[in-house]
């Protein structure tokens, strides 16, 4: 592969944001029709990176060689005119336009009268989505659309303007198995007509999946680039981290207390048919399922989200109706959802994105809770290494795995009893994981109960007492710790 050419070159490339100098010295290439991981922790600066590629972000030093042009800075229409194209980690969809006008965005096919041809319009939409095997109709508005579509609708639009040098900022962060193994098929072809790559990810079993050579980034500098067979896991941790990790999965042995959760026949929105569990005190409940098997609907119809068609939900014993999610958080449940954007505050900072989920039933301004607000923030910065540390920077300028961190120490600290925790790992980096699952650990030695619902099988096996399989709305399994392995959970799902 050494031979072949290079497409994209970056020499020192440093990104000074007001306090924070987030790339220090950035020095890489890119090849024709390789695929290049970049890997790093959360904040490490990689979409960063990615912005100055595409022109978003403006470099404060180093430049940019792109095939014969040298530069220091890019705008994004010069570099969409060199061939970059940028599938960002935050999607940049317009919500309330339809599927098509987001793919089209500013090239919408037209008529003889300059009239937009939405027949022609629709139809390529259609064909381009078809190349990733997703078969939504492309006249929807992208905001009703699940996170893992517009995930695939935010590639399409990529895709379809058929970049040189593709760059992908944590593209399967909500895929399925499926989806993920189409897009793989289709960043296959592309290094095949000499294409290059750049491609983010927190899975690292993706690197022998896809990579040609893996990328290390940490605290804004480039630790090494590595050839993918000499990139094994425990290798890239340690040039991740700075260590090697001694427990992914701190475990600790409860006893399973009370019922504190019982749901009977349950059966609710688009798939959810005749579900029955109960979740005790002390327990982590695991919940598995392929993409679409109903688990997002667990979620949204035990927080009052989404309206019950039949059956009942009890809380310690007692009849529950929530019609509101306030109803459910006064109950003493929380949720942690898929989506990390419908919850977040972004314009305040740590502080008050915690103590959000604390308001009920107590007065606003009482001196209590800020002095509570501001020793729960220190300790759970401290505990899941939020970066930047600091209870003055608003989250919008967190990256995306540091905000999640954020919502998780939201819930952890809310004093909720019952914790939904839906795809709670989403886009946090190895070393962040492993402290996420101690708290989850502590929080049931404490008397709370977790419902895990999960696509990732290693931290289901690693973490939960029990996992309840779902296939087609309904559950096909309920398998005990023991009996945990990939290829179980795998057979009951599909
Ligand atoms: N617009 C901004 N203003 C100020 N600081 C920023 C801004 N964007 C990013 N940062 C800071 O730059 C650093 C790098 O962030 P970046 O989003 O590139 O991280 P990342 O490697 O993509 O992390 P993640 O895995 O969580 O997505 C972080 O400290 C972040 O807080
Ligand atoms: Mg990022």
């Amino acid at each position: 592969m050494s031979d072949h050419k290079i497409l994209l070159k970056l020499d020192r490339i440093e990104k000074r944001f007001p306090g924070v100098l987030a790339l220090k010295s950035i020095s890489l290439d890119v090849r024709a029709g390789e695929v290049q991981v970049l890997l790093g922790e959360n904040g490490a600066g990689k979409s960063t990176l990615m912005k100055i590629l595409a022109g978003e972000y403006q470099a404060t030093g180093g430049t940019i060689t792109i095939g014969d042009r040298t530069v220091s800075t890019l705008t994004p229409e010069l570099a969409a005119e060199l061939g970059i194209g940028l599938v960002h980690q935050e999607l940049s969809l317009v919500p309330a336009l339809s599927v098509t006008e987001n793919i089209f965005l500013g090239r919408m096919p037209r008529g003889p009268l300059g009239k937009i041809d939405w027949g022609k319009a629709h139809a390529e939409a259609r064909r381009a989505l078809a190349a990733l095997g997703v078969t939504i109709d492309p006249a929807t508005e992208v905001r009703r659309l699940e996170v893992a579509e517009q995930q695939l609708v935010e590639i399409t639009r990529v895709l379809e303007r058929g970049p040189r040098i593709l760059l992908l900022d944590e593209p399967t962060s909500a895929l399925s198995d499926g989806e993920r193994s189409r897009l793989f098929d289709v960043i296959r072809r592309l290094k095949q007509r000499g294409h290059g790559m750049i491609y983010i990810s927190h899975h690292l079993s993706e690197i022998p999946m896809i990579a040609d050579r893996v990328t290390v980034l940490r605290d804004g500098i480039v630790i090494d680039t590595l050839p993918a067979d000499k990139a094994d896991e425990e290798t890239v941790i340690g040039m991740m981290v700075g260590h090697s990790l001694a427990d992914q999965f701190p475990k600790v042995k409860v006893e399973r207390g009370k019922p504190t959760l019982s749901v009977d026949r349950l059966a609710s929105g688009k798939t959810l048919k005749d579900i029955s569990f109960t979740l005790h005190r002390g327990e982590i409940l695991g919940v598995y399922g392929l993409m679409g098997a109903g688990q997002a609907e667990i979620a949204a119809a035990l927080f009052g989200l989404q309206d019950l068609k039949s059956g009942t939900i009890e809380v310690d014993g007692r009849p529950v109706h929530f019609r509101y999610s306030s109803d459910a958080i006064a109950a003493g449940l929380g949720l942690i959802s898929r989506d990390r954007r419908q919850s977040l505050v972004p314009m305040q900072p740590v502080g008050p994105n915690l103590s959000l989920s604390w308001l009920s039933g107590r007065s606003l301004l009482s001196r209590l809770d800020l002095k509570r607000e501001r020793t729960e923030s220190e300790r759970y910065v401290r505990e899941l290494r939020v970066r930047p540390a600091s209870l003055a920077h608003r989250l919008m300028f967190f990256s995306g795995g540091n905000q999640q961190k954020v919502i998780l120490a939201r819930w952890m600290s809310s004093g909720a009893k019952i914790l939904i925790f839906d795809e709670p790992t989403r886009g946090i980096d190895v070393g962040a994981k492993a402290e996420v699952f101690a708290l989850m650990s502590r929080l049931v030695a404490d008397g709370a109960s977790i419902l895990m619902i999960s696509s990732e099988l290693n931290e289901l096996i690693g973490m939960a007492d029990r996992v309840l399989v779902m296939r087609h709305g309904r559950l096909s399994a309920e398998l005990p710790r023991e009996q945990l392995s990939q290829e179980n959970l795998l057979r009951h799902a599909s």
